[in-house]
């Protein structure tokens, strides 16, 4: 044998493993009986093409969902752990939900898409999930009756990319017990006024990344409940929606366990809210090592806003004596226009107050070009600006 033909033959066994290893092997739905017309049902087709990704003994498989068509799928689970190290969902088509509740095989399942113990899980591409909830919103259904789009579940070292979510019936994403998370440049659209429309939530999760996306909903854009902690947010278009939110945390007097949420250089353009903590009267456990830094506000109603007792109705009967504590939170560099002359509220409960808030460098204006207020309730913190907080931090500490 020729040196070439030995180079040769090197260099093929070379890509041969390195493909092999590398990029494992694909499964194209279409291969496994997806019509991808919009009108037929591909569930099925997905679920074979999902275990046989799921089965496959390679290392990274590859569940490949091609462009140029309209898959529609009734609820469908995918579940692991898998046998290959990691699995890859390539999005490049068009997910689509039952046009109209009507045609749900199960309206009442609380999730559409879910993925469950899954771990290494990519889910990448250019493609878009369109949960058609509109048949939902308009017949006022409880939250508990209708699905989120995409539940991911117990999926650790997850990363999302790419991928557009629009008009989900309830939240468009929800990540649920998962530890170490990259989600990254994805679009997130629903109306202004559908009703609880999350873009992302966040439970019992940890080490998790959020970026460069644009989230405009009827509802939070972000919201983090129970059980999370190490969660950094940074370079998000928030708007419409309800702004970037810790909580509700400890609703019925239950334990809450919220810390190091970190969210910076974010725009909240003509939210609800901007920067909120939202806790229950009667809860208990911790919101803390919160901090918001860099923010630019348009035209936002409530851009920085604390409610350490809040109450509604179905809830009426909790107890007074306690309130989920609110501590180290920062506030830091926020610039831009507000509706409300009170660009800062601070709500916190005569039980904890919440301490050491601080709060510097906002500059937030009126339309009028007027310097917007804030207005505060048992709060203990400081602040560089005397002016603005003055009469708020109860220990009164302005530098
Ligand atoms: C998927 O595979 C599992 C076992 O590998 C099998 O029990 C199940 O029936 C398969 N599902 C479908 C829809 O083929
Ligand atoms: C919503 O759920 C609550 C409690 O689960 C129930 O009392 C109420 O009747 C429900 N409302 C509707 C419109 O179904
Ligand atoms: C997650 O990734 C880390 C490092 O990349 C690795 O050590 C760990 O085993 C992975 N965990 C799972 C469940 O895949
Ligand atoms: C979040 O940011 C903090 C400080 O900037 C950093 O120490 C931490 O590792 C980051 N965590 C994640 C999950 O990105
Ligand atoms: C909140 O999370 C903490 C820590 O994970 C847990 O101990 C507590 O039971 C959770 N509370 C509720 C209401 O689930
Ligand atoms: C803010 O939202 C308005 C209305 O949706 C839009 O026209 C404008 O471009 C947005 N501004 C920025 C800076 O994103
Ligand atoms: C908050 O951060 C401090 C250090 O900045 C750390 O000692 C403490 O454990 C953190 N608290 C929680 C609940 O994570
Ligand atoms: C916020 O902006 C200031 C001034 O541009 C910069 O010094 C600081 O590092 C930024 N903070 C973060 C967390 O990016
Ligand atoms: C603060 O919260 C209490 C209890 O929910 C409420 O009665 C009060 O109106 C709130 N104050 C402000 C300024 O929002
Ligand atoms: C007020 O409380 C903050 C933190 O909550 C603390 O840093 C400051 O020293 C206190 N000021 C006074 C005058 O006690």
């Amino acid at each position: 044998m020729g040196i070439f033909e030995t180079i040769l033959r090197i260099s093929i066994l070379i890509n041969f493993i390195y493909f092999g290893l590398v990029n494992g092997q694909n499964y194209n739905v279409l291969k496994f009986g997806a019509k991808g017309d919009g009108e037929t049902d591909d569930s099925n087709a997905f679920i074979q093409a999902w275990n046989a990704t799921c089965g496959g003994e390679d290392n990274i498989n590859t569940l490949l969902i091609p462009s140029g068509k309209t898959y529609l799928l009734q609820p469908i689970e995918f579940k692991g752990p898998c046998k290959s190290t990691s699995i890859k969902i390539q999005l490049d088509g068009i997910i689509v939900a039952p046009s109209n509740i009507k045609t749900w095989s199960n309206p009442k399942s609380q999730m559409w898409i879910s993925f469950s113990s899954v771990f290494s899980l990519m889910i990448d591409g250019s493609g878009k999930i369109d949960g058609r909830g509109s048949s939902f919103w308009e017949i006022n259904l409880n939250t508990s009756e209708r699905p989120t789009a995409l539940h991911i579940y117990k999926c650790d070292n997850l990363t999302i990319n790419g991928i557009t979510s629009i008009d989900s019936p309830k939240t468009h994403i929800s990540i649920k017990g998962c530890n170490y998370a990259t989600i990254s440049k994805i679009n997130i659209l629903a109306p202004e006024k559908s009703p609880n429309t999350d873009g992302i939530d966040i439970s019992y999760s940890t080490n998790i990344k959020i970026s460069d996306s644009t989230i405009q909903t009827g509802d939070d854009c972000i919201a983090i409940d129970n059980g999370s902690s190490g969660i950094n947010i940074t370079q998000i278009n928030c708007g419409p929606g309800h702004g970037i939110s810790v909580g509700s945390l400890g609703a019925d007097g239950t334990n809450a366990e919220v810390s190091d949420v970190h969210v910076t250089h974010c725009t909240f353009n003509e939210t609800m809210n901007g920067a909120r903590i939202k806790t229950w009267q009667g809860g208990q456990g911790y919101a803390r090592n919160i901090s918001f830094e860099n923010i630019t506000l348009i035209n936002t109603r409530n851009p920085i806003i604390i409610d350490q007792q809040y109450i509604d109705k179905g809830h009426i009967d909790a107890t007074k004596d306690s309130a989920v504590a609110i501590g180290n939170v920062k506030y830091i560099g926020f610039r831009g226009t507000t509706v409300n002359e009170y660009a800062i509220t601070l709500n916190c409960s005569a039980i904890t107050h919440c301490k050491d808030v601080v709060m510097d460098d906002i500059q937030v204006t009126m339309e009028n070009g007027e310097k917007a207020k804030a207005e505060c309730q048992n709060v203990e913190g400081e602040s560089s600006d005397s002016d603005l907080m003055r009469d708020c931090f109860k220990n009164s500490s302005t530098l």
